[in-house]
């Protein structure tokens, strides 16, 4: 992976970004080839590709400031990509939707986009790509791009209503009415209200017949019921690697070791698994992992966790069957002793390891290795870093983007039923969406 040598943006970008206000250049009858609403990364790299393609676009945002998600993500720093996108890393009711886009735009198109322009980034784990210095170069960049190809941009605009009295949509706002035969919806999906999400596209995608896929927060925290939670709230603030997965539908609370044995066929966990850090919270579990898991799961599920993984804890005991050491004093050195000592209070009994019976290593593996909690919900739209579910991938054509039945309608980003994993899946499907539409219209 390239990191390149400058610091950030060149000095006219980021000049032009300063001194140039924002164009008003849309002629006096808001005609456009194309108009898009949400200003985010999916409607920006909509705009630019199809401003390039020298269509006249118009873009509109009720926010005032542009992309307010880039410049939050990552910890200011924007988790753009992931070099390892595929497919199977997005969540869809019709999986095979999202491969046209991604095919069409790769992370290293994306890549080759910041190298052209000096934006450093580095990876950072996973194949995780973040800015070097900002998020804000991403966004000067979007700000430059949509400037160097006249696209005619609005924040701050509150839209009223769409209709479509003819071939034309016609959105009505507080600017007056703006007309084009296009209409692409890139108003993302509902979470943090607070910087501006809305149900917009899913509103705009009823009003026309388009099926909605429920929507649910997604990458969020989970919080625990009340047994699960006294007996790991204590522990809040302790993060430790992990393995986690779905056992669907058979919520019953912390592992209980004494029912060693009785567990049935049905406590299977999902396949799907992600080894990530866990982080036990006051309200419940955090951390990498467990946002990921948290997009699959539902009312119901149990989450497994394998507090030690890539390690066999029978094997390592009996290796050690002569120590007098305390399993918590041996437990302590590969998780937070604050955790060992949980886990300990758990089998109500922690003694030398020489002492440990055949039916303790049971059930020290079987906490060890499996232990399940329940969650009660999650921490919902307020925390959630994406939304699942959207417009339904089968009303939309994977090659442009576009309605199958409504001619001229487009659905990008987030608001469609593709939710990606944690680490710059999400965003990638929001350049690619973007761009694939952007190529289309
Ligand atoms: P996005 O939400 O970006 O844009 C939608 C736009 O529509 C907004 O500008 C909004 O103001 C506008 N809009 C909404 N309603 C409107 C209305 N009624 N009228 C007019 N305009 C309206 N992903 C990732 O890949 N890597 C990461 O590091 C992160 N980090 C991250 C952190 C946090 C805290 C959050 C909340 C999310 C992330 N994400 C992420 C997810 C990522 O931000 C998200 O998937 C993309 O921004 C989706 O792009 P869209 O363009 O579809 O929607």
């Amino acid at each position: 992976m390239t990191v390149l040598s400058t610091h950030s943006l060149p000095l006219n970008i980021m000049l032009y970004a300063i001194i140039m206000p924002m164009q008003h250049n849309h002629n006096k009858y808001n005609k456009f080839d194309l108009i898009i609403i949400g200003a985010g990364a999916a409607g920006l790299m909509c705009a630019i590709t199809a401003a390039s393609r020298h269509k006249k676009v118009a873009i509109l945002d009720h926010s005032l400031k542009l992309a307010e998600k880039i410049r939050i993500s990552g910890g200011g720093r924007c988790n753009f990509t992931n070099l390892y996108t595929k497919p199977e890393c997005y969540i869809s009711n019709n999986p095979h939707f999202c491969k046209s886009a991604l095919a069409s735009y790769t992370p290293q198109h994306f890549t080759t986009l910041l190298d052209k322009y000096n934006i450093e980034y580095h990876e950072k784990t996973l194949g995780q790509l973040f800015c070097n210095h900002s998020a804000a170069d991403i966004i000067n960049l979007f700000d430059y791009l949509c400037k160097e190809n006249n696209v005619c941009r609005h924040m701050g605009v509150t839209i009223d209503h769409i209709e479509k009295p003819s071939k034309t949509y016609e959105v009505h706002t507080n600017l007056g009415i703006f007309n084009s035969e296009t209409l692409v919806i890139a108003t993302g999906g509902l979470s943090i209200p607070l910087i501006g999400a809305t149900s917009f596209g899913y509103n705009i995608a009823k009003q026309f017949g388009l099926k909605i896929i429920p929507t649910a927060p997604a990458l969020v925290p989970l919080t625990l019921s009340p047994p699960d939670l006294e007996l790991f709230a204590p522990l809040s603030g302790t993060s430790f690697m992990s393995e986690v997965s779905i056992v669907r539908g058979v919520a019953h609370g912390v592992s209980d070791p004494t029912n060693v044995g009785k567990s049935s066929k049905s406590n299977k966990p999902m396949a799907i698994k992600f080894q990530e850090s866990t982080l036990l919270t006051h309200r419940g579990l955090s951390g990498p992992a467990i946002l990921q898991v948290s997009s699959y799961w539902q009312q119901n599920d149990s989450i497994m966790i394998n507090v030690l993984p890539n390690f066999a804890i029978q094997e390592e005991l009996k290796n050690n069957r002569s120590s007098n050491k305390l399993l918590s004093t041996f437990l302590a050195q590969f998780i937070p002793q604050r955790l060992s000592a949980s886990l300990c209070d758990l089998l109500k009994f922690d003694k030398p390891i020489s002492q440990l019976t055949n039916i303790d290593l049971t059930k020290i593996h079987k906490l060890v290795h499996e232990l399940s909690m329940n969650p009660s919900g999650t921490l919902g739209y307020k925390k959630a870093e994406v939304t699942k579910g959207g417009v339904d991938c089968n009303e939309l054509s994977s090659s442009s983007m576009m309605s199958k039945n409504i001619d001229g309608l487009y659905f990008i980003g987030e608001v469609v039923d593709v939710t990606g994993w944690l680490g710059g899946y999400n965003f990638q499907w929001a350049w690619a969406s973007g761009y694939k539409a952007g190529m289309n219209v």
